[in-house]
């Protein structure tokens, strides 16, 4: 396909990101792909969370128009705000739709704005979802689904729950993705309408085949019976410019205290986009990294503390102990951070995007993962691909903390982790090089696209 259609000639995409972070980041890693290979793009988004259009003047913005009342968004309650979401969005998306339905290909929206579905088919628009988890995710939430059917949820039996769940090797029933801030039942309604698929035309996916290859047959009968799948993995390295689409703003001045660090000396921390820590959690966190007595770079995100502003947290004693050695910050560019030379180990709450960046650069991790899929990726880092720690445990504590960094940074089983993220890294840039199957998936795609 030619890269350069005039404008006149590109065709048109609806795109629609679901308003979370972990969402918006890999829907606009794939607009620009799409846009560089010849398409006009449009993003239909929320008032929730709105992207910052200025910072992509290339694509056409129009707003969802969400209704959503503030006491359901100070709630946290993710569930109930996906489930408002795709009931209050449909009547915008159609007066999107009926507005430019004659220039539209198809429709490509994330897996959590399911509504999408059904409004492109009433306009007898092809529609495509993007999948933005990994897919051993999507089998344990599809257990999820069996267990509430068997009216087994909550699991109570603490025993149980380091169980494996018979045919999910390696997870145990802890790694499900339950929500820690919503009702189980309406995690269920959500999962269950995020994959009844009925008139999808494909299934676009933020993996690597090779990362998750039994997952990845499984899922072709489970799920995406008849509809191709398009794992085009690792989605954040597919754009061939990077305009950020952070919510928060970037503070790069990290980066001129990371170039003043020893090499693989420093541990980057960050907790995502949606993870909640209480005062000891954070308090644990800190000491732990005090005492360790490695740099680190932390992030410690605007009210991801519960009952705080955040960084008013830090102690004068802490500050005193640790002077120039930690380097804190609101929001940090992370894809800068973890390529950094000075960045040896990732503290992660092991989110997908997280996960995949890390691996695409060669960073191990120290996993404490909060919610939903997270728990099911550390297990997958720890015990499948084996490159990262888990600091497991109902309750953090500072000596586990301590030790955990020191393993990771500077003792051998550290650096053999260190040593496989570096041979993930090396088979990651084989499959975006001209033949590798990232490559071949996105070509493949955009041939599929426009066979509309
Ligand atoms: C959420 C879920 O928690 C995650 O498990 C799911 O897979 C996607 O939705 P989030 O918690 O925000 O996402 O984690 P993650 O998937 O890692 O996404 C965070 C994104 O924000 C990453 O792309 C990361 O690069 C970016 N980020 C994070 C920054 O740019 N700066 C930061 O300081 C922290």
């Amino acid at each position: 396909m030619e890269k350069t259609l005039e404008i006149s000639k590109r065709r048109r995409l609806l795109l629609v990101p679901c308003p979370y972070q972990g969402h918006i980041n890999p829907m606009l890693h794939l607009a620009t792909y799409l846009h560089h290979n010849g398409f006009s793009i449009t993003i239909a988004h929320t008032f929730f969370n709105s992207i910052n259009s200025n910072r992509h003047p290339d694509f056409t913005f129009v707003h969802l128009n969400d209704q959503l009342p503030n006491d359901l968004l100070v709630s946290l309650d993710v569930a109930s705000v996906l489930l408002a979401i795709n009931d209050n969005c449909k009547a915008s998306l159609e007066d999107i739709l009926a507005n430019i339905v004659e220039d539209v290909m198809c429709v490509i929206h994330d897996e959590a704005m399911y509504f999408c579905e059904a409004v492109a088919s009433g306009f007898g628009v092809r529609s495509l979802v993007l999948r933005t988890t990994s897919i051993a995710a999507c089998i344990s939430r599809l257990v999820v689904l069996q267990l509430h059917a068997e009216g087994r949820l909550p699991l109570l039996d603490q025993g149980s729950m380091e169980d494996e769940v018979p045919n999910l090797h390696p997870l145990r029933y802890k790694d499900l993705p339950f929500s820690v801030t919503s009702d189980v039942s309406k995690m269920a309604e959500v999962i269950l309408k995020m994959y009844n698929i009925t008139t999808s035309s494909a299934v676009i996916w933020n993996t690597i085949p090779w990362l998750e290859p039994s997952e990845f047959t499984q899922i072709k009968t489970r799920i995406c019976n008849q509809v191709p799948i398009f794992p085009i993995g690792p989605i954040h390295k597919i754009s061939p410019t990077s305009s950020s689409s952070s919510l928060l703003s970037e503070d790069s001045t990290c980066l001129s205290w990371l170039h003043k660090q020893a090499p693989n000396s420093v541990i980057y921390v960050s907790l995502g986009s949606i993870a909640i820590l209480t005062n000891q959690e954070l308090q644990e966190m800190a000491w732990g990294l005090a005492n360790s007595n490695q740099p680190f770079l932390w992030v410690v995100r605007p009210g991801s503390i519960k009952g705080s502003d955040g960084i008013g947290f830090v102690l004068e004693e802490f500050q005193v102990k640790v002077g120039d050695r930690g380097c804190i910050v609101d929001w940090a560019p992370q894809k800068e951070v973890l390529a950094h030379s000075a960045v040896g180990g990732f503290w992660s709450h092991c989110g997908w995007n997280s996960t995949v960046e890390s691996l695409s650069l060669g960073v191990p991790m120290l996993c404490r993962p909060y919610s939903g899929d997270q728990r099911g990726n550390s297990r997958y880092i720890c015990c499948v691909w084996r490159v990262g720690l888990g600091l497991e445990g109902d309750e953090l504590k500072r000596n586990e903390v301590e030790k955990g960094i020191r393993k990771l940074m500077v003792e051998e089983e550290g650096r053999k982790m260190r040593e496989r993220a570096m041979d993930f890294k090396r088979m990651i840039e084989e499959c975006l090089r001209e033949g590798g199957s990232c490559s071949r998936n996105l070509k493949e795609l955009v041939d599929f696209i426009m066979s509309f």
